[in-house]
């Protein structure tokens, strides 16, 4: 998969990408990112990409043409063509649904807006997607275009070293994901569940299962509406939600 990152500030990836499993992925060949400094396309002799906006008001605006001149010379420096998203507290909400998605296309076109948001033309003309991270204001799409390419990379096949890794995330199965325990076996007075221990891989999956409906339960209600319980889970949640 190829992602290009059209950013003002392009030091901002070094390090993220740097490490771990983006990182890991790129290594072994999964994965070539590219980010691109948008002020190069910039024709103002100071490099300037924003303007004030028109009607007054606070804030600076990101000016149509570096974004619009960046981006189509981006989009042909290679053949495979994929969505052009723009990272915007107004756009459509980003989830594991999506990163699955994204992590099935061959190239995505990921920019990052600033200030006080970019020219309308950038979100009518240029872009086919606009994705929010969550409902709160960044002071720019770098942070949010690390999550993104994060969460997609993740769903690579062969990006994580386990592959059984990505499938037992939260939101895999559309649950939260269950606890997890390691050694000591006893830590601080506190034990780890009889089930866990018990070398017994059916009693292990149904614990997990039951601890992620549970988890679910208590701190996301609706995601359960969207799937299909037996009637044996049913009572069993029934019977412990109350507790704990
Ligand atoms: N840019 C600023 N805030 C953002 C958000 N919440 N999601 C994506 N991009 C953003």
């Amino acid at each position: 998969m190829r992602i290009d990152i059209l950013t003002i500030f392009p030091r901002m990836f070094e390090g993220p990408f740097a490490e771990s499993i983006v990182r890991r992925a790129t290594d072994i060949g999964l994965l070539s990112i590219h980010v691109h400094d948008v002020r190069c396309w910039s024709r103002d002799k100071h490099g300037r990409i924003d303007d004030y906006p028109y009607g007054g008001g606070p804030g600076m605006v990101m000016t149509p043409e570096p974004l619009f001149a960046s981006t189509e010379e981006v989009v042909e420096m290679a053949e495979e063509r994929g969505p052009i998203i723009l990272l915007s507290p107004t756009g459509r909400s980003f989830d594991h649904r999506l990163a699955a998605e994204f992590s099935r296309l061959s190239r995505i076109v990921l920019i990052c807006g600033h200030y006080g948001g970019v020219d309308s033309r950038v979100h009518e003309q240029l872009v086919t997607d606009e994705i929010s991270i969550g409902d709160y204001v960044l002071s720019g799409g770098e942070l949010a275009a690390m999550v993104v390419v994060d969460a997609v990379v993740r769903q690579l096949p062969g990006a994580l070293g386990n592959p059984q890794s990505a499938a037992q995330d939260s939101f895999a199965q559309g649950l939260l994901g269950p606890p997890s325990f390691t050694r000591p076996a006893v830590f601080r007075g506190c034990g780890v569940p009889q089930e866990l221990l018990s070398g017994h891989h059916a009693k292990v999956v149904r614990w997990r299962r039951l601890q992620s409906l549970l988890l679910t339960a208590r701190r996301r209600p609706k995601l359960l509406n969207e799937l299909k319980l037996t009637e044996e889970e049913k009572d069993w949640l029934a019977s412990n939600l109350g507790e704990g």
